[in-house]
């Protein structure tokens, strides 16, 4: 086959049908290293890296997915379209909207609510809130419980914007659409997801909160990151 513009992997069996895709290419390759055996990188384009191992005997990729909407956009699609990619689980972080979530809590997203216009500009969706597969967020609950590690539920807010300085900020799309929290990726992800009839999901760490602005440490976040990044690999390569 021939590479799509933003992949140069001209072989669709060196990806698995579940990607694992944190935002940053880095974190992918940790990911890759520590967790996959037989570690083959495949691709380079632009840095974001993705790599396909074995996870428990299972093929898993990894693959950075860039920070916000338009880049997940570009890599979700191509995946789902053209590497035959089945299953895309979003790992990430996220800002917490309310104090009933902590730092270092581990999220996994019911919906994404969005004022994107993402999926009303590439498939004409009306809807503000996109949902994940359910299959995919059972898997994730079931895995999270195997594991013993505690999450949380709730609709999380994809944002277009990072720096926000004008309105309230964000205690308006709380308080309206009951977001817990803020990432700024998933509403794409599910979008894509839902137009080419495949499956993702989302599985978040808070990384600050809005409301007190406190910030994590780099040791206990990378704990929590471990952490939710098995419950993935466990959902990954459940049948
Ligand atoms: N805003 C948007 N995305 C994020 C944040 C945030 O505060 N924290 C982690 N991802």
């Amino acid at each position: 086959m021939i590479p799509t513009p933003h992949i140069e992997v001209t072989d669709k069996s060196l990806f698995a049908k579940t990607v694992l895709m944190p935002g940053d290419p880095l974190r992918a390759k940790w990911v890759a290293e520590k967790y996959l055996t037989d570690v083959k990188l495949i691709n380079t384009v632009r840095n974001m890296l993705a790599f396909t191992g074995y996870y428990k005997g299972k093929k898993v990729t990894v693959m950075g997915s860039g920070m916000g909407m338009p880049t997940i956009g570009i890599y979700s699609y191509e995946l789902f379209k053209f590497y035959d990619v089945e299953n895309i689980i979003r790992v990430g972080s996220c800002g917490a909207y309310t104090d009933k979530v902590n730092l270092y809590d581990v999220i996994i997203a019911t919906s994404a609510f969005s004022e994107s216009t993402y999926a009303s500009t590439a498939f004409g969706y009306q809807e503000n809130i996109l949902k994940p597969s359910d299959e995919l967020v059972n898997k994730l609950h079931q895995a999270a419980k195997n594991l013993n590690i505690p999450t949380v539920d709730g609709i999380i807010h994809s944002s277009d914007v990072f720096y926000r300085h004008h309105g309230n900020v964000f205690t308006d799309v709380r308080d309206k659409f009951g977001c817990i929290a803020v990432e700024m990726e998933s509403f794409a992800l599910f979008a894509n997801a839902k137009y080419l009839n495949k499956n993702a999901a989302c599985i978040l760490t808070v990384s600050d909160s809005l409301v007190t602005n406190e910030a994590t440490s780099a040791k206990e976040r990378q704990e929590s990151f471990n952490k939710m990044i098995e419950i993935a690999l466990e959902a990954a390569i459940m049948d």
